[in-house]
């Protein structure tokens, strides 16, 4: 009997070394079937109770099932650091350094575009101003004849247009047309509207003219409208834009829907006034034209022009952006560069 004793002895001392030994889940699993397995040195011992004397038996199979509980559950010990171990080996290797900061997702942002026009809403909705959609998609007759432009004027030579395939049907060159569209609606209501929108012209495209370009009309015909009016809606206008101080100048100047008309211009902020490209060497930059609506547009938009009268103006808004961050080429708009978009506005 002491000899089965004494071997099971020396086979815990020798499995617990083993075992120690062991540092892959390969290796713990070979050790596993060397001791415990079905072919196993305890299970061997373990089959040899049956010869033993039968007052031994209960003794030396107490000792063997408490021997085989404990190898299991140092197995389960040593597989779990095991598998740690990899864990840990596997993130060194990769380079994982889970402690570093992750990546910044990246923001969206609004399109310069976009942030002045929202600018330009707020500025003339707190003057009581209403924004309206026209289409882009214009007859000839609203984007030239309404307007008082007929057919042959030389005026039309202003305005280089895109025609489509069906006559009669163009892109609108200007938002002037909105100005008709929201009359009709409203005549002889007073109205106090701006038309902001997508414009098109086929011009040479150079550091300050694009072929689609925004603009955003605005338009107020009432009873008792003036020049001054006009005058102190685009100061105001100018003062919360681009802060006090700005120059403005108002230039004399011709439109067939308006008259009189002006063309107004903020000194340029890109030279100082000194003369660059963007301003062509005048120092002033155009930011708009405006007037008086001409009677004759007043009646096509359904008012009495012995009773009403109103002023318009068409102002560019990428313009405006351009003096108001300092931008040198409005053609940095619409080429979607990132780096641009993710700056400006
Ligand atoms: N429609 C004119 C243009 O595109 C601008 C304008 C609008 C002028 C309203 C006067 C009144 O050049």
């Amino acid at each position: 009997m002491d000899d089965v004793l004494e071997r099971l002895e020396q086979l815990r001392k020798e499995a617990e070394e083993a075992l120690a030994q062991a540092s892959t889940r390969e290796e713990s699993e070979a050790w596993y079937s060397r001791y415990l397995g079905r072919k196993g040195a305890i299970t061997q011992v373990m089959r040899t109770l049956g010869k033993l004397p039968p007052e031994l038996r209960p003794v030396v199979g107490r000792t063997a099932n408490q021997l085989k509980a404990q190898l299991e559950s140092l197995l389960k010990e040593r597989q779990e650091a095991i598998a740690q171990a990899e864990i840990e080996a596997a993130l060194s290797a990769e380079g994982v350094d889970v402690t570093l900061p992750g990546r910044p997702q990246s923001v969206g942002k609004l399109h310069p575009t976009t942030a002045i026009l929202r600018e330009i809403y707020r500025i003339f909705g707190q003057m009581g101003f209403q924004v309206y959609d026209a289409p882009e998609v214009e007859t000839d007759e609203y984007n030239f004849e309404l307007l008082n432009i007929p057919e042959g004027h030389p005026a039309r030579d202003m305005w280089d247009t895109f025609y489509t395939t069906t006559p009669g049907l163009i892109l609108r060159t200007h938002t002037s047309p909105g100005q008709i569209h929201a009359m009709r609606e409203y005549a002889p209501e007073p109205i106090r509207v701006i038309l902001p929108g997508k414009c098109y012209r086929h011009e040479d495209v150079t550091a300050r003219s694009e072929m689609m370009f925004y603009q955003v009309e605005g338009l107020a015909v009432g009873e008792r409208i003036t020049f001054s009016d006009l005058k102190g809606v685009l100061v105001s206008f100018a003062e919360q834009m681009f802060g006090e101080g700005r120059r403005l100048r108002f230039r004399k100047s011709y439109f067939p829907f308006t008259e009189p008309s002006v063309e107004v211009d903020v000194d340029c902020v890109l030279c100082g006034g000194k003369g660059c490209r963007v301003c062509k060497y005048t120092g002033w930059l155009e930011i708009l034209g405006a007037g008086m609506v001409n009677p004759v547009v007043l009646k096509n938009g359904g008012y009495d022009p012995a009773r009403y009268t109103g002023f318009a103006f068409g102002m560019g808004p990428e313009r405006i952006a351009m003096l108001k961050y300092g931008i040198d080429d409005i053609r940095y708009f619409y080429t979607n560069d990132v780096r641009f978009l993710e700056r400006v506005g």
